[in-house]
């Protein structure tokens, strides 16, 4: 089969490519004729040194590079493949102090610690707190809803809980949770011009964050309470986090667990809209397999990366040490050798083996029950409580490299 033609400068994580559309076409031409493909970057551009990065775009080999850190490093550079060109150098290498970006047995160390505090009873522990909150987002929705003919799911619906449940996991005050939310808003969505953030702007966010988190930290060291920051800081000895650790992992957090959540959650309430008969079903049976086949059919990370620590092989191609791989969850996620009916929004799908929480290794979604059990609430509640919404315009895509993120879904009920 020869090789697929795509467009001059094709670039699978150009953020001004995301913000039209995800290209799925070009991923089901590369998956059948070149899986493992170059793609050139202009150098500098996506923040490395280097002139691109191979894309990776069948599961198979998605799942191959995830479970193998020896081959494909975490830490050589970091998981996202482009940044703005803007960013400095120790800009990124201080990205490497979050556990996403760290190789074994640095990553273990931190990972066997961090994963107390998500543990399923950990989990189950926030079921109810975060239950009433869903219903009260939507009954809040539905006041404005009435009020003004329609709202907007995303700031109305879709930020709220994922915000409020790391908030609870953490055991951030509720005085301090709407500061909290403003400095994780600002660090996110640096490539989308509408919020206007700057990398200083990030920066300074992360370093208010981080100093928050170690404040935290510390008093919790001093006066214990039955939340996982005591958990994880009681001791400044092998088996803990240090303040700092902690501060880096809060961080992650505020990125990891709010911008993929919130985006599972609206591509979840527009998959629906388009999709009355799965809405319909939802209502009458809520199967317990919707909230995994959103996040397929989402897939809010596009794609992380690694890079090559030996000379290897991978989809018929000679990779170099050094070189990046870019591991593509969207195309792994609509590959038809392993579902039927890809392209087809089906919430009784199972099973499921979707890699949008990540392809299986040592860095999988540390918040995938987390993120489960969050969706599923919110839309238990909606359709309780908002059973009859429609679009009211067009959804409004977020500019970014890495994350498939809609910033505005205007919906309004069907009788208002
Ligand atoms: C890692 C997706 C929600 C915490 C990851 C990875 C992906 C991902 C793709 C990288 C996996 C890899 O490299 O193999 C998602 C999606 C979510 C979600 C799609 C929502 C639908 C959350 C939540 C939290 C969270 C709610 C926490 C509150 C983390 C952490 C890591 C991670 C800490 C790093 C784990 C490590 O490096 O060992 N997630 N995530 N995520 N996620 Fe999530």
């Amino acid at each position: 089969m020869p090789c697929p033609a795509l467009p001059d400068g094709f670039d699978f994580t150009d953020p001004d490519l995301l913000q039209d559309r995800v290209p799925y076409p070009e991923f089901a031409q590369l998956r059948q004729a070149e899986p493992v493909r170059w793609i050139a970057q202009e150098r500098g551009v996506s923040g490395f040194d280097d002139a691109g990065y191979w894309a990776v775009t069948r599961h198979a080999d998605v799942k191959y590079v995830s479970t193998h850190p020896e081959l494909y490093s975490s830490n050589v550079n970091t998981a996202v493949i482009r940044f703005n060109s803007s960013i400095q150098r120790d800009q990124i290498e201080i990205q490497k102090l979050i556990m996403l970006n760290m190789d074994p047995p640095e990553h273990t160390r931190v990972r066997q610690i961090v994963q107390r505090g998500f543990t399923p009873r950990a989990i189950r522990s926030l079921e109810d707190a975060l239950r009433r909150r869903a219903t009260a987002i939507v009954a809040e929705a539905r006041e404005k809803a009435a009020a003004e003919g329609s709202f907007d799911f995303v700031t109305d619906v879709a930020v709220e809980l994922p915000l409020q449940a790391i908030a609870e996991l953490i055991g951030i005050a509720q005085g301090d949770r709407a500061r909290v939310f403003d400095w994780s808003n600002k660090m996110v969505a640096y490539d989308d011009p509408e919020y206007a953030i700057t990398e200083e702007v990030g920066a300074e966010a992360a370093m208010e964050i981080i100093g928050y988190a170690m404040n935290l930290a510390a008093e919790r060291k001093r006066c214990p309470a039955q939340d996982i920051v005591s958990r994880l800081v009681a001791a400044e000895d092998e088996g803990n986090l240090s303040s700092d650790e902690f501060g880096f992992f809060v961080i992650l957090l505020a990125v990891a667990g709010n911008e993929t959540t919130r985006n599972a959650i609206t591509h979840g309430m527009h998959a629906f809209l388009t999709h009355p008969d799965q809405w319909e079903l939802y209502k009458r049976e809520r199967p317990g397999t919707t909230a995994e086949e959103i996040v397929r059919w989402a897939t809010p990370v596009v794609s992380f990366q690694r890079t090559a620590t030996q000379d290897t092989e991978l989809g018929g191609q000679k990779i170099r040490a050094g070189d990046r791989v870019g591991l593509f969850y969207s195309s792994a996620n609509h590959d038809p050798e392993v579902f039927a009916d890809p392209d087809t929004f089906d919430i009784t799908r199972d099973p499921n083996p979707h890699l949008g929480f990540g392809g299986g290794g040592p860095h999988y979604c540390l918040g995938k029950s987390l993120a489960v059990l969050e969706i599923d609430l919110m839309f238990n509640a909606l359709a309780d409580a908002l059973p009859d919404l429609r679009l009211a315009g067009d959804p409004r895509r977020l500019r970014a490299a890495w994350l498939n993120g809609i910033k505005e879904l205007q919906v309004s009920p069907v009788t208002p």
